[in-house]
Formats: C-alpha cells, structure tokens, sequence
C-alpha cells in the first residue's frame, strides 16, 4: 500500500513537470575519458527512482566500449548499488548519452550540458512520455561537497537554458560510510 502511494505520488510529481522538453546546447567536445570515474550528486529535481542519501556514480569504461554505470546510494543506513549501461549514440554528439538500468528498458538520454571534468559536471534528462514530459536535472561533483557559490553558478546555467529548477534540492552528503 505505501509502495502504491509512493508510486502514484511520484506520477504526480513527474506530470507537475509537463511541459516542452528543453533542448538545452551540451559540452562542446566532450571528452568522456576524462568524464569517467566518480562523481557525487550535489542536487537534483526530484527523482522518484532516487530515494537515499550520499547519491554517488561511477562511470567506467567496458572492454565492449559500453560504459558501465555504478549508482550507489545509503538508504535505511545501508549502501545499496544498481548497475547499468550508457552508450554514445551518436560520436557526432558525444555528450549526448543514453543510459539504462534494465535490459527491457529502452535508452534514456543523459546529456552533459557542461562540465569541467575535475569539479563539476551539470547533467538533463527529459523523457517525452504520451501524457507528459519527465524531466530531471543533476548537479554532480568530484567531491561530495561544492561551496554555495559554486552551486548558485551552476544552477543559473540551468536557468538560462529554460530549465525550470526551483524544485531542486540538495542530497544530503553527510553521514556516508566509506566506498564500498
Ligand atoms: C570505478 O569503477 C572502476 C571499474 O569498476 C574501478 O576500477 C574504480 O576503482 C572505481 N572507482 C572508484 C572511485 O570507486
Ligand atoms: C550553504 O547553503 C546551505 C543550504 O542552502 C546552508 O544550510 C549553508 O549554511 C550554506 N553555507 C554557507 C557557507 O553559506
């Protein structure tokens, strides 16, 4: 029963977001070998998929050449993992990933807008859906902490392409146990 609730109140959240997708510009020459390794969720829209804290990612490269991807997060004290796959699509665009978690699950984009590649990265997610658009936003970054400053920054690049982030909120990054 509160499974279901959860269920349908991520539903209204994410129709909350109905709206054109934003085809904001991404990182021009995107370099993903510089791209892979860890980053820590700073702040996010709100995630129905995403539930605990010290929100992490690993992202390597597959003997394949997919990349693997590695989220962890701590719920109910516990590091809890998911693995799943990116792809460039297109090598024309190569900030434009697509990422899945579940072999039935189609590819959804995974765009980098901009990063440094050593501090911050900002990352956008919008999935055209019959009804509605689901839309998600991530600030990630080599460490699990980013001065105020640098996040405000960060967020008016966000602003300025039309992506409406006044529901983003900060993940707690305290409290985490060590890598696993
Ligand atoms: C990230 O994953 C790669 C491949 O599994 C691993 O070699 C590396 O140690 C990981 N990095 C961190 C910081 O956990
Ligand atoms: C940074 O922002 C957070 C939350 O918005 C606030 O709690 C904290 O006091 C701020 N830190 C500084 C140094 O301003």
């Amino acid at each position: 029963m509160k499974t279901l609730f959860v269920v349908l109140l991520s539903v209204v959240l994410l129709i909350s977001f109905s709206g054109c997708c934003q085809m904001p510009p991404v990182q021009q020459n995107f370099d993903l070998n510089r791209y892979l390794g860890k980053w820590y969720e700073i702040e996010k829209l709100p995630a129905y998929f995403e539930k605990g804290n010290c929100i992490q990612a690993n992202y390597s490269l597959r003997d394949d050449g997919t990349i693997k991807v590695l989220n962890e997060e701590m719920l109910d004290g516990e590091m809890q993992s998911i693995e799943g796959t990116a792809i460039v699509k297109d090598s024309e665009q190569p900030a434009k990933l697509g990422v899945s978690f579940f072999f039935w699950q189609p590819y959804i984009p995974y765009w980098v807008l901009s990063t440094d590649y050593d501090s911050f990265a900002l990352v956008y997610t919008c999935v055209d859906m019959t009804f509605f658009h689901a839309e998600y936003a991530w600030i990630f970054s080599r460490s699990r902490t980013l001065p105020n400053s640098t996040v405000e920054s960060l967020k008016e690049q966000f602003t300025s392409n039309g992506i409406d982030i006044s529901k983003m909120s900060a993940t707690v990054q305290t409290g985490c146990t060590n890598e696993i």
